[in-house]
């Protein structure tokens, strides 16, 4: 009687060691069909994402992530479609001074222009050179201060003037020649500089112009052509010059535009002028980006701030302005 009970036992034991076993069969079973499915769709999905298609066109994976990371999913379609790697779009977003709004413009410009550097790519179509000089225009913020732009998009009105206009002495300037009252205590300071350190003179030859002088100025100009006249002399309205914060400046040691160029005031001036808040507005090599010719005489009060940022990132005013003010 003993016996039987045991075998039993025994043998219930035994077939519910044998359900466990198929059940642990069948829970793997389905742990590991869960898991292959759910591997299928994410593959399924992976293969419709943007980093995949990007990057089996071509595209390293890591300016795939960038380009995910920064551009809108209509540019990213625009690449998938395009379906060949075109090294403009990762080399475009990767600029210091990118702008999101501005890309289609970018690659349209260097596709337009490729032999023109990544770089001034970026900058020509901040500053909306690509557009065409005077193109548009658009009122200058006096708000924006020593920082306000006037260029070949941004105007002043014909009664715009400053009201702390003050004349700058004779033995530091030619007669009737006037700036904005900072402007003129810098001067003064960077004057007193140059003479102790090089015993150079320096000479302003022109400053605040009104509309009207500017009007006078820039149709004389206009005689000769107005290629030349846009090439070096502003618009009546669009002269920085109306703003009271521009000087021309020269030497007594070196009187002529040219000569002044080959001197040690200037090098000098291009060096140093930051400390005193100015600028070398119109520099060489920045012609499409500002619209003039190369101005060795031509410098802007911007403040001190502003001055050793656009001096130490090797920038003109226009850019300064378009990434860090505008935006
Ligand atoms: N000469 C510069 C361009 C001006 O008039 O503002
Ligand atoms: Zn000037």
């Amino acid at each position: 009687m003993k016996k039987r009970k045991k075998r039993k036992k025994f043998r219930l034991k035994s077939s519910f060691k044998r359900f466990l076993a198929y059940a642990a069969v069948i829970l793997i079973l389905i742990i590991y069909g869960t898991i292959s499915i759910s591997n299928n769709i994410k593959e399924i999905k992976y293969h419709e994402s943007f980093e995949y298609k990007i990057n089996s066109i071509g595209y390293s994976l890591e300016d795939t992530k960038k380009m995910i990371e920064i551009l809108p999913e209509k540019s990213l379609q625009e690449i998938v479609d395009a379906n060949e790697v075109n090294e403009i779009y990762p080399n475009i977003i990767k600029q210091k001074y990118f702008l999101l709004k501005n890309y289609d413009e970018y690659v349209e410009y260097k596709t337009l222009n490729k032999n023109t550097s990544y770089e001034d790519v970026i900058a020509i179509v901040n500053v909306m050179a690509n557009k065409g000089w005077y193109s548009q225009s658009f009122e200058s913020n006096i708000e924006d201060g020593y920082s306000m732009i006037v260029n070949k998009f941004y105007y002043l009105k014909p009664e715009y003037e400053r009201t702390d206009l003050v004349n700058i002495a004779l033995s530091y300037a030619y007669a009737d020649n006037k700036a904005a009252s900072i402007v003129v205590e810098e001067y003064y300071k960077m004057w007193q500089d140059v003479k102790e350190e090089l015993n150079v003179h320096l000479m302003v030859n022109s400053s605040y112009r009104s509309y009207e002088d500017q009007e006078e100025i820039y149709n004389s100009f206009k005689t000769i052509s107005l290629k030349y006249a846009d090439s070096y002399a502003a618009r009546p309205g669009y002269s920085e010059h109306q703003t009271g914060l521009a000087l021309d400046i020269t030497s007594l040691e070196h009187k002529g535009q040219n000569e002044f160029k080959e001197s040690e005031e200037y090098a000098w001036l291009k060096k140093n002028c930051y400390k005193y808040g100015f600028i070398l507005r119109f520099p060489e090599g920045k012609e499409s980006i500002t619209g003039y010719n190369n101005e060795s005489w031509h410098f802007r009060y911007v403040g001190n701030e502003v001055a050793k940022k656009i001096h130490d990132e090797n920038i003109t005013l226009d850019e300064y302005y378009a990434f860090y003010i505008k935006k």
